[in-house]
């Protein structure tokens, strides 16, 4: 670690008052010192000139499976519970040590060369361990954890596992992984989804996540067919169900909640629970499009993600921006999703899922160099800062426009390379 210049930049600090400045920002090891002016060139490691360049807030994705990179293109063109039954469990109950490893690597790859720095994941029943591995030694910030799945006739044997362990496990990783790195990387309890969790699991989990004061990650109201297991199982809708156990506060990431009724809606306001919105996963598994604009004027925190890249298919940002943008226009109207609060949601508003808006999500002094630099003029107009860069980044931008991602302070994808921490775990 050192010093880092970043001289002549356009600035999008998403800072309280969304400010677009020009000029310098000095990091001294992983924390931001200054911003704006025209800084001496004195002491510093490392100078990066970014004349012409856009520095952005490092995008903060609410919801990825790293164990599922490796998977494209083999669960395309299937419905939520078909596409797990048939595709992503057998696949997932096929991982071993490596395979977990490299799938994570690749997307861990994809995120940050899309300049996505912060991730909320979701790994499998097994070998979790080996994807905290890659995490720790690409220098990515996550939250994740291992799958939970004690519950469920078509889980494959070799995914099934019982209450107990499920829970010890989780809690040895937890304890391995929980702050590691100077809290670069939290331990999240990820129950899959109700489907797969027995009751009394989901109660432990309550506690353990009180105990240890992390975070919860599922899946809920994606799908019709799930939601109407659910409703056969509990006698209750998702997201009402696991406000009946306790779970429903602003330590949970709900992902998709497509198909929330009036009263899972007003829990999600009143309780401060995160949703993840994945518009380009909920598009391709045809689950439905989330009222992502009625959360929003309802104050309900919404951030946003991937999803797996089987049901994606791409892993960056810039698709996920778009896509939540140009869906709710034909259903609300032009302005009710405009690029700037789409740009909030993928970054100030994923650091408040996470919790850690004091930290990351903006670029302000004191807080954590997560970012990226964007060269934005290979775009067809003049090169001029009067495009909003905002506006260029939603609707145009793509990962070729990512030339450096930088995690606390650190280079970890600079010109399309990886460099990963020097001391592998
Ligand atoms: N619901 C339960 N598991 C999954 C998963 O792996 N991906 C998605 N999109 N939804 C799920
Ligand atoms: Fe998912």
């Amino acid at each position: 670690m050192g010093n880092i210049l970043i001289k002549n930049a356009q600035i999008v600090t998403m800072n309280q008052a969304e400010e677009i400045i020009i000029g310098d920002i000095y990091i001294e090891e992983n924390v931001i010192k200054v911003i704006g002016g025209n800084l001496p060139i004195n002491h510093v490691d490392k100078i990066i000139d970014a004349t012409n360049r856009t520095v952005i807030p490092g995008f903060i994705q609410t919801h990825i499976h790293l164990c599922q990179t490796l998977f494209r293109g083999k669960g395309d063109d299937l419905e939520l519970m078909d596409w797990l039954r048939k595709r992503i469990w057998p696949l997932e109950a096929a991982h071993d040590e490596e395979s977990i490893y490299y799938s994570a690597m690749l997307g861990i790859g994809e995120l940050l060369e899309s300049g996505t720095t912060t991730i909320v994941d979701m790994e499998t029943v097994h070998h979790t361990e080996h994807a905290f591995r890659a995490i720790a030694e690409s220098g990515i910030r996550a939250v994740s954890g291992k799958v939970m799945m004690d519950k469920g006739d078509e889980v494959p044997l070799a995914l099934q596992e019982n209450t107990a362990e499920s829970i010890q496990q989780s809690v040895d990783l937890l304890e391995k992984w929980n702050g590691f790195d100077d809290g670069r990387i939290q331990y999240a309890f990820s129950p899959r989804f109700v489907v797969s969790c027995t009751e009394e699991l989901l109660k432990e989990v309550k506690i353990l996540s009180d105990q240890y004061r992390v975070k919860v990650h599922t899946h809920a109201s994606e799908n019709k067919g799930e939601i109407q297991i659910v409703q056969e199982e509990t006698g209750m809708r998702n997201v009402v169900y696991l406000d009946h156990l306790g779970l429903a506060n602003d330590r949970l990431i709900l992902a998709h909640c497509i198909w929330l009724d009036e009263e899972e809606k007003r829990i999600i306001q009143d309780k401060g629970v995160h949703v993840s919105h994945c518009p380009g996963s909920n598009l391709k598994l045809a689950s439905g499009i989330a009222d992502t604009h009625h959360l929003l004027c309802n104050h309900a925190s919404v951030s946003l993600g991937a999803d797996g890249a089987p049901c994606n298919n791409n892993l960056d940002m810039f698709n996920e921006m778009r896509l939540a943008a140009l869906i709710q226009k034909p259903i609300h109207g032009p302005t009710a999703m405009d690029a700037k609060t789409v740009f909030r949601m993928a970054t100030i508003g994923g650091a408040k899922a996470v919790g850690l808006e004091k930290e990351i999500g903006s670029l302000e002094i004191g807080k954590r160099a997560d970012l990226a630099i964007l060269n934005l003029h290979n775009f067809h107009t003049f090169p001029s800062y009067d495009v909003d860069p905002i506006s260029r980044i939603v609707y145009s931008a793509t990962r070729a426009d990512v030339e450096t991602t930088i995690v606390d302070g650190k280079i970890v994808m600079e010109n399309k390379i990886m460099k990963t921490v020097d001391k592998p775990i």
